[in-house]
């Protein structure tokens, strides 16, 4: 049994390449393990928020993960903020982290841009409250997306040098647990770029509460190339999009790349389209009116995030305690 870890931002909305790249993931590994899933709010904070959309999003967000199959009694399910362990290693992270580390990470360049001046230093330090909320629980395992491998080599260098400077072998490695085949579902409208909640055209994704009508249309729409699909996997190289809506196709069909061109190799997007819609209909549309059920209600979510704080928080606090001794901090009463 081991110890697993993840989190999700509760900006925007949960989309298909969450679902696909890792919450599926998540669901799957609550069977014989111990796993902590969480809201991350502190991390949400590095960009300007709308206050009450971010309370709200956090709400939804939560639903939406219940109703992706995560299990509130088996796992833990919480908002980050809530566990104040997270942010208190946090800033030991932040002393034992070096500068030039953080400015080689490539969701910092991608974010900041060239306007560095005028990010806020929450968005430089963020991989090292990742790297807390992993370690604060000495968990062992992460599953996520390909986006987020660079940040978990950072935490486990993060835990290294912890380990090496005091002395001490207190923070265990972590293993990145990322799905070859769905870890980077791409944009609809630019297959070059990932699907993400950022992106301004709410066309370039699906969100997990889109309706059945809101699907079709933006599959309609998503963007393609001219040729036929092709009949084996290598001709899908320089077709971007081409690969993509195929890869969706085989994650939510539960098939190989190369079945799903053997059945439809040589037919132009129109039909492929049409039969890929229903699969994310499917998938999704259950989600979506799950996740409203329980959303009306977002007394009972609240409560549930917070009996999950306080499962946490009894995790935690032990072990950030411990790292408060190990670097030479008076207990706290
Ligand atoms: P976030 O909120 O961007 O995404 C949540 C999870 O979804 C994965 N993901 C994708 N997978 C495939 N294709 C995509 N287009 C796609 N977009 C997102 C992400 O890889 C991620 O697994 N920094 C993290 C949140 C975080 C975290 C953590 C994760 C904070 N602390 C500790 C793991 C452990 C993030 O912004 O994820």
């Amino acid at each position: 049994m081991a110890r697993i870890f993840s989190g999700i931002q509760p900006t925007g909305i949960a989309h298909l390449g969450n679902y696909l790249g890792a919450i599926q993931n998540w669901a799957a590994l609550q069977e014989g393990n111990e796993s902590i899933y969480c809201l991350v709010d502190l991390h949400a904070i590095t960009v300007w928020q709308e206050p009450d959309a971010l309370r709200a999003q956090t709400r939804t967000n939560a639903a939406l993960l219940i109703a992706c199959g995560i299990d509130p009694v088996h796992s833990i399910l919480f908002h980050q903020s809530a566990v104040h362990a997270h942010a208190r290693l946090a800033w030991i992270f932040n002393c034992v982290a070096r500068f030039g580390w953080l400015g080689r990470m490539t969701q910092f360049k991608d974010k900041a841009g060239k306007d560095r001046e005028n990010v806020s230093t929450g968005l430089f330090v963020y991989p090292n409250l990742m790297a807390a909320d992993i370690l604060t629980y000495h968990a062992t395992e992460v599953p996520v997306g390909e986006d987020q491998s660079q940040h978990l080599e950072l935490a486990n260098d993060i835990a290294q040098k912890f380990n090496h400077d005091y002395g001490i072998a207190f923070f265990p490695t972590i293993t990145p647990r990322i799905i070859g085949t769905t870890a980077r579902i791409m944009s609809l409208r630019d297959g070059t770029k990932k699907m993400s909640k950022s992106d301004a055209s709410d066309q370039s994704r699906i969100n997990l509460t889109d309706d059945a009508d809101t699907i079709a249309q933006k599959i309609r729409r998503a963007k393609t190339d001219p040729e036929p699909l092709p009949e084996s996997a290598e001709n899908l190289d320089g077709r971007p999009e081409a690969r993509n809506l195929v890869g969706i196709y085989a994650a939510l069909a539960d098939a190989r790349v190369a079945d799903v061109l053997r059945d439809h190799g040589g037919q132009g997007f129109g039909t492929f389209k049409e039969r890929l819609t229903e699969l994310i209909v499917a998938k999704i549309t259950p989600i979506g009116a799950e996740a409203a059920r329980l959303a009306a209600d977002p007394g009972t979510i609240e409560r549930i995030l917070q009996d999950g704080a306080a499962r946490a928080a009894a995790i935690a606090e032990p072990i950030v305690r411990e790292a408060e001794r190990i670097v030479g901090l008076l207990p706290a009463r």
